[in-house]
């Protein structure tokens, strides 16, 4: 973790500290495999770990019959319950199920699908005894739930206020899809980050050397494969600034490309060898892919052939095979050519020479692959470069851009430019005719704003969509939305108004006719409200009118008609239904917690019996303590494995009831003797003060002899107390409640203490002030307490 110095690029503002209590600064990587979650502490960025104490979080979500099983959990559920269980499924946010991607995506699943009645992926789960129909954006809100959980337990505070890792490759769509899931999920996302950009912000955040804003700008190139795409990005740094400069990808090609290829290799090789066919059943193509990805991940680190071997795979066979790095090389020859394709690409769209690259940070956890890395050096003539962490950059660059925009935080003046992927652009309908007009390019800086200027004497719609053969666009639907701009009327002598519309691309790379206003021109003293200039681009795309006159600007109504966002009132339902959820798993965990206390009590009463309580439990009531253990035993198996909590808390205590008094006892015999010597320590420690009392100790002179005598009353009397109750304590058997407890012995020690700490304790009075002297002073007595233990 940084540590925090004054010079330190990144502290807690002083005057809102109190903020940092209650506002989160959070930063989620959501990888297509592994998610990472990285918070902001006063310290610095720190990635943190979740409930099993893992960095990373798999994006999985199972559902069971009672309750959901979500990262860690969800992965252990994929071959067991392979149905009901959903992973990968980051690409499917926003994307029509007939799209040809989403198609490729969905074959290889286990899990049912349905086309929803607004044309996007439904997903049909058993779930809690019924079969229901899951959206995209519901799966991804029950993952950024767990996620966000864990970034509770890890700030112990509320978490909404976050950025999210968004792929740069990511459509308006699917961003505005994630944009609800987080929503579902309670969180407010102060920005959706380009994964990449996030890379670069991790890189560039912390550098203390990089160029004056004046001076050329550092380039680095950064790579990141991961588990199902590959991002590339050449970004400029300087002192003060981040300028994403191009940005290419293949968004269907990562880690997991190569796992399928394997699989497939050996799929057919089984099929010859062993007379199997490892798809047609989910149970042994889950164990097999599994067993390829373990594969290629030792081939990262050895040359030699690699042993893979499986037993009973299916049919009662077990089946071996091999393979070196060089074959998988050769078998994957193709995927290594569409690596290079983005990789130079950003080289040409950035108009960078090989010469001013200063480096190629490479990312991703398949970025390991050796043969990616010699393509790096390839194209770009540089070694891939590994100097941040590979897997937990894209958080940390979320949770800096978190820090930077959140008020809870100082962070230095850095400021991130990126670029949209595709150009956008707007169609209106016109006394007839359709329009087009350009409004964004593709690799255009991002936020950024145009004022489009229409005249129209009603309301009219605005259509904006993708532009067309735009060959790295993920997607065959190029809509991006319709846009109703709502209250026009005409002028006063029926002329069309003059109708300004601002149309933006925001910071999370989402599109949005952000507001519409009716220009009136008026002669005169009228009362004239600014022209919004914050545009980059004003542009005029119908007929100019005379512009001498003054302006009243008079705000309309923009109705988005955005199919990939979720109306409203939708929303709500899926929202609540979220939270019901996350009711009925906090009640499901308590109640498989309070199953699990009778069953850890039942086995550690049953190893303890016959040891350390042994001897304090009556024969009788071991026998009828033993019986009662192995009759719950069985009902834990039976009738009593699915019953609600209170009637395993109800059970909890019937069998406490009878083991609580020789568990009592144990510890009684445990700690009584203790308070027993500690009370024979203070009788000693008084008795011995009595005596130097009674020799007439300096120390005690001043003492009043009525006290003393009561102290030494009182000796007698504890000590008799005590020998008495440890020979009736020896009398019994220890099966039987001793006559005395530890608290007794306690009581008794403490008032004895209180008594004799009064007593010898009162302090000596001061000498009279005498005059000067001649002969040698006698030494003043110390006041020294008594010690009472
Ligand atoms: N040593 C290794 N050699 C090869 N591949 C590896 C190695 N270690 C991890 N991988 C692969 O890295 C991939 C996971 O990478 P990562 O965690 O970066 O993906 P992700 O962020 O979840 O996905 P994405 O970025 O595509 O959304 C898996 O395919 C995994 O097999
Ligand atoms: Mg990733």
């Amino acid at each position: 973790m940084n540590r925090l110095a004054s010079s330190h690029p990144f502290h807690c503002q002083k005057h809102t500290q109190f903020l940092s209590r209650t506002m989160s600064v959070v930063g989620f990587d959501l990888g297509n495999e592994n998610c990472f979650i990285a918070v902001a502490r006063q310290g610095g960025i720190e990635v943190v770990a979740n409930e099993y104490t893992y960095r990373q979080t798999p994006a999985v979500v199972s559902l069971g019959a009672k309750k959901r099983f979500i990262g860690e959990a969800g992965k252990t559920a994929i071959p067991t319950n392979p149905k009901n269980t959903v992973y990968n499924f980051k690409h499917l946010l926003g994307r029509k199920y007939n799209d040809p991607f989403t198609q490729a995506e969905l074959k290889r699943a286990f899990y049912r699908h349905t086309e929803t009645a607004d044309g996007f992926v439904g997903f049909k789960l058993d779930f809690q005894g019924e079969t229901k129909t899951f959206t995209v954006q519901q799966i991804m809100g029950m993952l950024l739930t767990q996620l966000r959980g864990t970034a509770e337990m890890n700030l112990k505070m509320k978490v909404t206020d976050c950025v999210l890792s968004v792929p740069s490759f990511f459509t308006d769509a699917q961003r505005r899809a994630l944009l609800d899931a987080a929503q579902i999920a309670g969180l407010n996302v102060l920005r959706l980050l380009n994964e990449s950009t996030a890379t670069a912000l991790a890189y560039g955040f912390y550098k203390t050397d990089l160029p004056a804003d004046t001076e050329k700008p550092r380039h680095v190139v950064f790579v990141d494969l991961g588990e199902s795409s590959l991002q590339v990005s050449a970004v400029g740094f300087t002192k003060s600034n981040l300028n994403v400069i191009a940005s290419a990808s293949d968004p269907s090609l990562g880690g997991r490309t190569f796992d399928l290829r394997l699989l497939d290799h050996f799929a057919a090789e089984f099929k010859t060898k062993y007379k199997i066919d490892v798809f047609s059943s989910p149970k042994a193509t889950i164990r097999l892919r599994a067993e390829c990805e373990k594969l290629k991940k030792v081939m990262s680190a050895i040359t030699n052939e690699v042993p893979l071997s499986i037993e009973c795979l299916m049919d009662d066979k077990d089946v071996k095979s091999r393979m070196s790095r060089a074959e998988f090389e050769t078998l994957a020859a193709d995927l290594f050519e569409r690596i290079a394709v983005p990789l130079r690409k950003v080289l040409a769209d950035s108009g960078l020479a090989k010469e001013d690259i200063f480096a190629v940070e490479v990312v991703g956890g398949a970025s390991r692959i050796p043969a990616f890395k010699n393509l790096i050096l390839e194209i770009f003539g540089k070694e891939a470069s590994t100097t941040l962490n590979q897997d937990e950059s894209v958080s940390r660059g979320c949770a800096l851009m978190c820090a930077s925009i959140s008020p809870v935080f100082r962070v230095r003046d850095f400021t991130v430019n990126d670029i949209t992927p595709y150009g956008i652009e707007l169609s209106w309908q016109n006394n007839g005719e359709n329009n087009t007009s350009d409004v964004f390019a593709a690799l255009h800086a991002i936020p950024s704003t145009k004022l489009m200027t229409y005249y129209r004497g009603e309301a009219f719609e605005l259509s904006a969509q993708y532009k067309a053969n735009q060959p790295t666009l993920p997607t065959v639907d190029l809509a991006v939305g319709r846009f109703r701009v709502e209250g026009v009327t005409p002028e006063k002598d029926g002329q069309p108004s003059k109708i300004k519309v601002k149309v933006r691309v925001n910071p999370s790379g989402v599109f949005n006719v952000e507001a519409a206003h009716r220009i009136e021109e008026v002669a005169g003293d009228a009362d004239v409200a600014p022209m919004d200039t914050s545009a980059d681009d004003d542009v005029d795309t119908e007929a100019p009118k005379d512009k001498k006159k003054k302006i009243v600007k008079t705000p309309l109504t923009v109705v988005p008609i955005v199919e990939a966002s979720l109306p409203a009132d939708k929303l709500l339902l899926v929202v609540e239904a979220e939270h019901q959820m996350i009711v009925s798993d906090k009640l499901e965990k308590e109640r498989e917690d309070s199953r699990n206390a009778v069953e850890e009590f039942v086995y550690e009463m049953r190893d303890k019996l016959d040891d350390r309580y042994a001897p304090y439990v009556p024969p009788e009531v071991k026998e009828i303590f033993s019986t009662e253990l192995s009759a719950t035993e069985s009902w834990l198996y039976e009738e009593g494995e699915d019953q609600v909590k209170k009637v395993y808390v109800k059970k909890l205590e019937e069998l406490k009831k009878l083991s609580d008094p020789f568990v009592r006892r144990y510890n009684e015999a445990q700690e009584r003797p203790k308070a027993e010597e500690a009370l024979r320590s203070s009788i000693v420690l008084a008795r011995k003060a009595v005596e130097q009392f009674k020799a007439g100790d300096e120390k005690y002179n001043h003492l009043d002899a009525a006290d003393v005598d009561r102290v030494a009353v009182a000796i007698d009397a504890r000590e008799k107390f005590v020998n008495e109750k440890s020979a009736a304590i020896a009398a019994l058997p220890l099966y039987q409640d001793a006559p005395i407890t530890t608290s007794q012995f306690v009581l008794e020690k403490d008032t004895f203490d209180a008594l004799c700490t009064s007593v010898f304790n009162k302090a000596k009075p001061k000498p009279p002030a005498e005059p000067m002297q001649t002969e040698s002073p006698v030494p003043a007595a110390t006041e020294e307490p008594m010690k009472t233990d």
